[in-house]
């Protein structure tokens, strides 16, 4: 099979193109037209020459072999006159102050510090170019949530005072916003801009998107998959966002344009659903077709392209359900549609299905008549088409003359503690503001539950080894029980470990590697399955390179579901060419409020949307036989104290709003792999709880796969003690696999599985099912297919690169004890060469690193050699001539991860090196273990961190 990487990229440029939002438009875009061909820009904001391709931590460390930023974009452009002057100043500022990316992990700056203008300066630009462009760029991610402050989720002084002087010289200025999340629009500087451009965090070939959409090369279709609220503290969960104990969700259900479309409208500066196009279309003849609220709803309508210029719209249809009582919000989205490209004076018709499950209300209480059940309320529904949360029109009304039953649920994930939610007011049929109401609460239940399943298990007698393969299996000779009899305890509880990050045992530089994890399972036919992060695109710290593609919020905002299918197909194909079996996202929490740091990999404050990205996500992985994992499941909506913080959320809004996307993601798109959060939901952290991962996933919803944890994630029973150990507790809820060990076959985070069959803490039937829903989940893997032979290998053709990709395959690991020597005498060293070896070491501390060398090359030739670990540069080690004697170089390096990659870039020829040297001078712990100390505030990540 052949990845043509150029078709890749212009399928990745179409969804940087549809993602990018026009929120304003006073008649200056597009720049280029029929008459006006090229265009000479002046370009302001230090990140113009800079992009931030994603957020930051792990769903945004993929090693690219190239970026486009946004004046790479304009530079390319022909019709483009970029102001030199203007752009000679940036580039001597940006040298003298450049850009601080932090000193590690979660450390980066939310924003960089902005050129202070002149208005000479300004007012010069202005008179040799016919419009401006201003960018600024926001950057906030794992661990790093946004603040509201200058810098972060506002403006700058320094941004302010350039938009001022920029609007107030330039005709035309236009803003660009380079950020995975929302941010402050209300300075009224903002509004003086005649144009403003959404442009999110379009991945590696982000800058085109900003190119394309403003010089009129593409029509701008993106919509906004959240409102931007005039203030922040309009957001409804802005009271309760950030606490670091707990975390109360009192707006309930109503999150986003569900809270703005109950009488709160004018607090939306942009609605859901909102953005510019170059053309106007019209939205006509919509017809509804709802004989009751148990089938399908067929809705169509005629769209009209009235301008000039070809287009793509996008329909939305919402329902206003009754209140009942329950309560409901204003407006729901039920589904939307995105047109092909309509050229001028053309119509296209759209049809859109309904299933109407999703507008049924969960009653926690049986108010309705219905207890623990979803139900459709007796009352109209109107249902409502058009652009936005706000602009659209009735359309069709369903009256429903009883309360009816969709399903009979039990209860689940209720909080155990009391708490107020909001819950609008009508009167006269008018919302007019909010009372609240005490949320239904149940018993710490879960435990019980898990037990009562446990004792309906059947275990399978032990067999010992009677030869048969997981091939047997495959092959139809022999049942899965049949295969998992053969299992050791020691075998079953080595399977719930995975191991990394960067295991030996798949490819260098992963997060994992789950399965086959001892000797004797991989003797037993248990390929090793390979995960990488995500989301988007494949994070391989060995320096081996990926597509860097835009993020969630981005990819959600093309509304287009085909275009993100196809992209992922791309994506699978790729991910083939590394040996990765499960990219680590897509992840589906909901945007509650705009300073969530991972808001950028999410999808939407909507729960339809989030589902039906992460359903497209699956469709295009599948097609390849690879696999994604949602994440974190669930409602991790917070970075900060991620690790302990408890979610406590009503039970209706937790399926209404937080579940649902990943509901959609398993029920439409086959999801197979689930990751949970490292935080609590409703007192007990995720990974140990049933509820979650067995009763409403597995019995509910039907999902066949696997759960993981998060890495390093503590567990516990609900109201239990937290625990990193008790991964007994993790299996019995349905939590198949803990991320990650870094030895999984020597059992390097002491679990107590074993011990606790002997205690009763967990049965051998638990382990065993546990087992089964691994491999049967791996033998879905390609890891499996590849071991039997059954599937192509994939080539990709038309990747253009300065540096050759890093054979990965090649790279081979030498553990480290005290002392080891590794033999490179048969390595290519010319330049631009680059020699990789992996490292198992088994102790951390400060080694002693000799280079044994020789140089034909006098005694003043220097050759440089940059040297990589994790793919980050650690220093450059100069080689002097040795004029053919052989000769070393001494270093010190101080080891932390147990595994690593490591690197040797030569930067010129003239240098051979013979062999390198490790030898231990000072160790600093005997052992690797993760996150076992209790009291931290985050899990222990030096086991995979290099200093
Ligand atoms: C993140 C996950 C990620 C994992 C592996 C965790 O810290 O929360 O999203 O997939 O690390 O890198």
């Amino acid at each position: 099979m052949v990845l043509h990487w150029e078709d890749y990229e212009r399928v990745a440029r179409e969804a940087i193109d549809e993602g990018c939002v026009l929120l304003k438009n006073d008649g200056v875009l597009p720049l280029l037209d029929d008459e006006k061909q090229d265009v000479r820009l002046s370009v302001f904001g230090r990140i113009s020459e800079y992009y931030y391709r994603s957020g930051s931590g792990s769903g945004g460390l993929v090693n690219v072999h190239k970026s486009v930023g946004i004046m790479d974009a304009l530079e390319e452009d022909s019709a483009v006159q970029v102001d030199r002057e203007l752009r000679e100043i940036y580039l001597k500022w940006c040298e003298e102050n450049p850009v601080d990316m932090g000193t590690g992990w979660a450390s980066e700056p939310l924003s960089q510090p902005e050129m202070p203008i002149d208005e000479e300066i300004v007012a010069g630009a202005a008179s040799r170019s016919d419009a401006a462009l201003i960018v600024v760029g926001r950057y906030a991610g794992e661990d790093r949530d946004c603040t509201d402050e200058p810098g972060a989720y506002q403006l700058l002084p320094e941004e302010v005072d350039l938009i001022q002087k920029v609007t107030a010289n330039f005709e035309k200025s236009i803003l660009v916003i380079n950020a995975g999340f929302v941010i402050d629009l209300s300075h009224e500087c903002i509004d003086q801009c005649d144009a403003i451009l959404y442009a999110w965090q379009g991945g590696m070939l982000g800058g085109y998107g900003v190119s394309d959409v403003i010089l009129g090369r593409v029509n701008p279709s993106g919509r906004l998959t959240d409102t931007i609220a005039k203030n922040i503290s309009d957001y409804p969960s802005n009271e309760n966002f950030g606490d670091v104990v707990k975390n109360y969700y009192k707006e309930d259900i109503y999150v986003g344009y569900r809270y703005f479309s109950c009488g709160e409208d004018d607090k939306v500066r942009y609605p859901f659903g909102f953005g510019l196009s170059y053309t106007s279309f019209d939205i006509s003849e919509a017809t509804l077709k709802v004989e009751n609220l148990k089938d399908d709803i067929e809705i169509q309508c005629k769209v009209k392209n009235t301008g000039e210029r070809a287009g793509k719209q996008v329909v939305q249809c919402y329902v206003k359900a009754p209140q009942g009582k329950l309560g409901k919000p204003a407006r729901a989205l039920i589904g939307y549609a995105k047109t092909e490209e309509i050229a001028p004076g053309q119509e296209e018709m759209v049809h859109i299905t309904v299933d109407p499950y999703v507008f049924a209300s969960y009653d926690e209480t049986g108010v309705s008549g219905y207890e623990s059940s979803y139900v459709h309320e007796a009352g109209e529904y109107v249902f409502y088409i058009g652009e936005n949360a706000i602009d659209n029109r009735k359309f069709g009304v369903f009256c429903n003359k009883e309360t009816t039953l969709v399903e009979k649920l039990r209860q689940e994930l209720a909080p155990i503690e009391e708490f107020q939610r909001i819950k609008p007011v009508l009167v006269d049929g008018i919302f007019s503001g909010w009372t609240r109401e005490n949320v239904p609460t149940g018993e710490p239940e879960d435990t019980k539950k898990r037990w009562e399943r446990a004792e309906k298990l059947t275990e399978i007698a032990y067999t010992g080894d009677k030869g048969i393969k997981l091939d047997d299996v495959a092959d139809g000779k022999n049942s899965i029980d049949e295969f998992i009899g053969q299992m050791s305890d020691e075998d079953l509880a080595c399977i719930a470990r995975g191991e990394g990050m960067g295991s030996p045992l798949v490819t260098p530089g992963t997060a994992s590697a789950y399965g086959g994890m001892n000797a004797h399972m991989r003797e037993l036919g248990i390929p090793c399955g390979c995960c990488s992060d995500g989301p988007s695109g494949m994070r391989i710290d060995s320096g081996s390179y990926a597509f860097s593609l835009p993020c969630g919020t981005m990819l959600a905002c093309t509304f287009n579901d085909e275009l993100v299918e196809k992209l992922y197909g791309y994506l699978g194909m790729e991910m083939l060419t590394k040996h990765v079996d499960n990219i680590l996202g897509p992840g589906v929490n909901i945007h509650r409020h705009p300073l969530n740091g991972r808001n950028f990999e999410y999808f939407s404050e909507d729960p339809l949307v989030s589902g039906k990205m992460a359903a497209a996500i699956y469709r295009g992985l599948h097609k390849y036989g690879v696999t994604g994992t949602i994440k974190h499941f669930a409602a991790n909506n917070q970075e900060k104290r991620r690790y302990d913080i408890d979610s406590v959320i009503s039970e209706r809004a937790v399926r209404e709003i937080y579940l649902r996307p990943y509901e959609i993601a398993v029920k439409q798109g086959g999801a197979d792999s689930v990751m949970t959060s490292y935080g609590k939901l409703n007192g007990g952290w995720t990974a140990g709880r049933f509820e979650l991962n067995t009763r409403v996933l597995r019995e509910e919803w039907g999902f066949k796969g696997i759960v993981m944890t998060d890495w390093a994630a503590s567990i516990s029973e609900q109201c239990g003690e937290p625990s990193k150990n008790n991964l007994h507790v993790m299996i019995g809820a349905g939590n198949n696999i803990y991320m990650v060990f870094s030895k999984a076959e020597i059992n390097s985070n002491h679990d107590t599985t074993v011990e606790e069959i002997e205690k009763g803490g967990i049965t051998r039937a638990e382990l065993q099912n546990n087992a089964r829903e691994i491999l049967l989940q791996l033998m879905d893997m390609p890891a499996f297919k590849r071991q039997r032979g059954e599937i192509d290998s994939v080539e990709i053709q038309g990747r253009v690169t300065e540096d050759e990709d890093l054979d990965w395959e090649d790279v081979q690991y030498y553990t480290l004890g005290d002392y080891l020597k590794i033999d490179l005498s048969d390595k290519s060293t010319d330049k631009g060469a680059s020699v990789s070896i992996g490292l198992e070491t088994e102790k951390t501390g400060l080694y002693k690193i000799v280079f044994n060398y020789v140089s034909d090359l006098g005694p003043l030739a220097q050759t440089p050699v940059t040297i990589f670990s994790q793919n980050m540069p650690r220093g450059v080690v100069t080689f002097f001539g040795t004029e053919g004697k052989h000769e070393s170089v001494e270093k010190t390096v101080n080891i932390v991860s147990r595994y690593s990659v490591d690197r040797f870039k030569f930067m010129q020829s003239g240098v051979k090196l013979d062999s390198i040297e490790l030898e231990l001078i000072e160790s600093i712990s005997h052992e690797f273990t993760v996150g076992d100390t209790e009291e931290s505030d985050k899990p222990v990540e030096s086991d995979y961190v290099f200093v």
